[in-house]
């Protein structure tokens, strides 16, 4: 994967300016500065993809399949033909929040799944690779493409906080890890009704976490891998990252009651019903219900 390709097409051609582009490179850049600034992207920590296929037309997506590809350890039939946009391997959000583009790179697949090519930042070389966690976006993003999901974002951070939680052997279990969630603020239940998904420590970067990741994604819109970070699939990037952030949220004021050393009651059953119930009857009316 370290090797330079002489493309035949890349990223200063036509093709790639576009006006949706653009919008999506301002909130890369927008939710990578939230990244760094709530430390959650150490170094080069976390990482995205986006499905960007529907940007381009037929005519268009005819030159991505020009190139050599990069055959890849598991096949991803049904995104066959898909263009995403990927987080380059070793990035720092930081940087990434000055100049998306620079950081980015273009991933296509081939007509079967099996393989992938990726279009460089400059004309014949390949400056950014994707991301270490490759197999767990391609798996996520496949899984997005089976459920004819309209959530095309998957995010990838080190979320101090649920990092914290899944310290502590109370909480390695999805119901308790959720439990304690729901009961720290009222919004968490309201916003992430189906809590989040619990993935026991993996080693990261692996085709094993990715189908770890897969089977414990279930319904869920998060997941947290245990002892390292999180995963939110989103419309956008800032639907997935307000996910992560309310969390979070939720997360701390546990902490900050057990640094005063004290117990945190948490919402009642009672309570976390009456959202549930209040949420449903409001969602058949309104398009958003908040508290
Ligand atoms: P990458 O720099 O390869 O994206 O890795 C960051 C990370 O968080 C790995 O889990
Ligand atoms: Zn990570």
């Amino acid at each position: 994967m370290t090797r330079n390709l002489n493309n035949l097409l890349d990223r200063s051609n036509d093709i790639f300016k576009k006006t949706e582009l653009e919008f999506v490179m301002n909130d890369i850049a927008e939710i990578a500065h939230y990244l760094w600034n709530r430390g959650w992207a150490e170094r080069n920590a976390g990482n995205f993809s986006m499905d960007v296929t529907g940007f381009f037309n037929e005519k268009e997506r005819e030159h991505f399949s020009l190139y050599p590809f990069f055959p890849l350890t598991i096949a991803y039939p049904s995104l066959a033909h898909k263009l995403l946009l990927i987080s380059g391997t070793g990035t720092r959000m930081r940087d990434v929040a000055k100049n998306p583009s620079e950081y980015i790179c273009y991933v296509y697949i081939n007509d079967s799944g099996s393989a992938f090519h990726i279009i460089g930042t400059t004309p014949g070389e390949n400056t950014v690779k994707p991301t270490s966690e490759l197999a767990t976006h391609l798996a996520i993003q496949q899984m997005l493409v089976q459920r004819n999901s309209s959530e095309k974002v998957v995010l990838h951070a080190h979320v101090t906080e649920l990092i914290a939680l899944t310290q502590l052997s109370a909480f390695k279990t999805e119901m308790a890890i959720n439990s304690l969630l729901w009961g720290m603020h009222p919004e968490t239940i309201l916003f992430v009704p189906d809590g989040v998904g619990f993935i026991p420590y993996t080693l990261p970067g692996t085709d094993h976490i990715a189908m770890a990741t897969i089977r414990g994604l279930g319904k869920h819109k998060a997941i947290v891998w245990e002892k390292h970070g999180c995963m939110a699939i989103g419309n956008t990037l800032a639907d997935a990252f307000d996910t992560l952030d309310i969390l979070a949220k939720s997360a701390k004021i546990y902490f900050m009651c057990k640094s005063a050393g004290l117990d945190p009651e948490g919402l009642t059953q009672g309570q976390l019903n009456e959202i549930r119930c209040f949420h449903h009857s409001v969602s058949d009316t309104e398009p958003a219900a908040g508290i």
